[in-house]
């Protein structure tokens, strides 16, 4: 069964999406990654707007319950298969690749795998797409594209190159990003598919992965875990790096738009929400609204999560307001509080 804020927040980002309905109900929605974090909120959300889902996971670090409810529906298949050698014959209208290890731990642990994911699997997609006759494909990129950009790109625009280390502890992720938005522009120039990049800034909502214990983005669910439980807050560092922290349903109503909108092949935007939260304030305010007795403790950073890793994120947005009328809606106050309160139920604690 859904939770209420879950099935709610279904609800609110369907309606929000409505002068799409057209182009969703009955079209069929290939989603890789479907079972993860973001991509199970875009299934509920194609699903409720009576599109057919197929959703292809590996489960490496998605789970069939954030899916499970969908499964059954007719209009929800689930394949647990890689990304990389996926194929269908079915008609495919949409295909999003979200497929991705995507937490800094994971990524590490299995680096090859990461840029298979990125590399491999965005080739095998948008051959797929060339064998189909798609109306839209969307890839999932990432901040993480920027790397560390200098204060006076913050907030970093579109056009920012970036600034990132080939040949470190982040590079399998960053550059398998990179290499598959330079995938897609080379099918977007050569086979004029209708392609479309979304550069993801932190995400974050109820169905965040619990077990994750990536650094940042993350990171606040690790936080709202120690506040729960009233223990100290690892904040690592000085907590005076920042992130910009975009509520889930935000990000989906971002991801369909840009998938959806009319006239945009080709364009890359970022989604996120523009206002930049320091890691230290980011704990203090789930320490309030969550009650708890909790109190930050500043850590020296593991080495995998420390090394170039970017001091600031903060996407700017003005290309997003522009192209797709989106502006993030959600603050943050509100995001966390649904967060929080979905966690003590998802975990048993009473309020
Ligand atoms: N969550 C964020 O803040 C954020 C920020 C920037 C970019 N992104 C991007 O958004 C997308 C979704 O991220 P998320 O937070 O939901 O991550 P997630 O880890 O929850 O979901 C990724 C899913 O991809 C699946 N997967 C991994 N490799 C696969 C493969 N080879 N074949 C099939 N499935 C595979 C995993 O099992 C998982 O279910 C990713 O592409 C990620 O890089 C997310």
């Amino acid at each position: 069964m859904l939770h209420k804020t879950i099935e709610e927040d279904i609800k609110k980002t369907a309606e929000a999406l409505k002068k799409f309905e057209p182009k969703i109900q009955g079209k069929t929605f290939l989603v890789t990654g479907g079972a993860g974090f973001i991509g199970s909120w875009f299934c509920d959300v194609a699903v409720a707007m009576k599109g057919k889902v197929i959703c292809v996971d590996n489960l490496s670090s998605g789970s069939k319950e954030s899916i499970s409810h969908l499964i059954g529906s007719k209009n929800f298949a689930f394949l647990e298969q890689d990304a990389c050698n996926f194929s269908t014959k079915e008609n495919i209208d949409y295909i999003i690749h979200m497929a991705a290890i995507a937490s800094p731990p994971a990524y590490q642990k299995y680096p090859i795998e990461s840029l298979d994911a990125n590399i491999i699997g965005i080739r095998n997609m948008l051959e797929l797409a060339r064998a189909s006759k798609i109306k839209g494909f969307l890839f999932t990129s990432t901040s993480e594209v920027y790397g560390n950009a200098p204060d006076h790109l913050i907030p970093t625009e579109e056009n920012f190159y970036g600034c990132i280390n080939s040949f470190g502890p982040r590079a399998m992720y960053d550059e398998g990003k990179r290499a598959a938005e330079a995938y897609c522009y080379s099918y977007f120039q050569k086979y004029k598919l209708p392609i479309r990049i979304a550069r993801i800034f932190n995400t974050y909502g109820p169905r965040i992965d619990i077990k994750s214990t990536s650094q940042y983005g993350r990171a606040l669910i690790k936080f709202v875990h120690q506040a729960l439980h009233n223990e100290p807050i690892t904040v690592y560092g000085d907590g005076k790096q920042t992130r910009s922290f975009c509520y889930i349903t935000d990000q989906v109503e971002g991801l369909f738009s840009l998938l959806l909108a009319a006239g945009i092949d080709g364009e890359v935007v970022n989604i996120g929400n523009n206002r930049e939260t320091s890691i230290h304030e980011l704990s203090q305010k789930i320490i309030k609204i969550a009650s708890s007795l909790s109190k930050p403790a500043l850590h020296h950073p593991p080495h995998y999560d420390i090394k170039d890793d970017p001091r600031r994120r903060c996407p700017h947005t003005a290309k997003a307001e522009k192209l797709l009328s989106f502006t993030p809606k959600v603050p943050l106050e509100e995001g966390l509080k649904n967060v929080i309160g979905w966690y003590r139920d998802a975990v048993g604690i009473a309020p």
